[in-house]
């Protein structure tokens, strides 16, 4: 597997639609139910895949509300095999360049407080922390949020 790769929009009828599903529902801890991805207003959200030709090396997925300053990061993933490899940073830099494209100036986001690996990777791309919030999540788990500039 690559370890750079390009960036997709992806739509609903894309080839690699499902396989973005597929990974939602194995690795995240609380994935979206097929009926909350197939109801995205693509309008509004991005769903962008980082694929090499061959393979889904990551993808990420966005809310771009039209008109806003500030999208809103909902999930990004590389492919387990890749972390530590800088491909995340890779296709950071990917996502950060198309957002801008859109005339976006923040990215803003939750983290859950154990997601210490991701935490870090956020710290180290430059997101800063706003605040802690305890019990965030349904569970009772803290999330911190979380600005960048782009
Ligand atoms: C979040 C994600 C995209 C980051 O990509 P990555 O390739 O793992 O990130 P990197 O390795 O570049 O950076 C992670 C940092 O955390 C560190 N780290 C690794 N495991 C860690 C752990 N258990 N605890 C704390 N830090 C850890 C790494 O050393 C690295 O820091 P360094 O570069 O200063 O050494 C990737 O881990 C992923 O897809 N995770 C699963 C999905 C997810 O949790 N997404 C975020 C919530 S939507």
């Amino acid at each position: 597997m690559n370890t750079t790769g390009k960036i997709l929009a992806l739509t609903k009828d894309h080839e690699l639609w499902r396989m973005v599903l597929d990974l939602d529902q194995a690795y995240f801890p609380r994935p979206w139910k097929d009926s909350d991805w197939n109801s995205l207003d693509l309008s509004r959200h991005q769903v962008w895949a980082y694929h090499d030709g061959d393979h889904l090396l990551g993808f990420t997925l966005l809310a771009t509300n039209p008109g806003d300053e500030t999208a809103h990061l909902l999930k990004i993933f590389i492919h387990s095999e890749l972390r530590g490899t800088k491909t995340s940073e890779i296709f950071w830099q990917y996502v950060a360049e198309s957002l801008r494209n859109l005339n976006f100036k923040y990215v803003y986001l939750e983290v859950e407080e154990s997601n210490e690996r991701a935490r870090r990777f956020y710290e180290k791309i430059g997101f800063q922390v706003l605040r802690r919030v305890k019990s965030y999540y349904s569970d009772g788990e803290a999330a911190e949020m979380l600005r960048l500039t782009i």
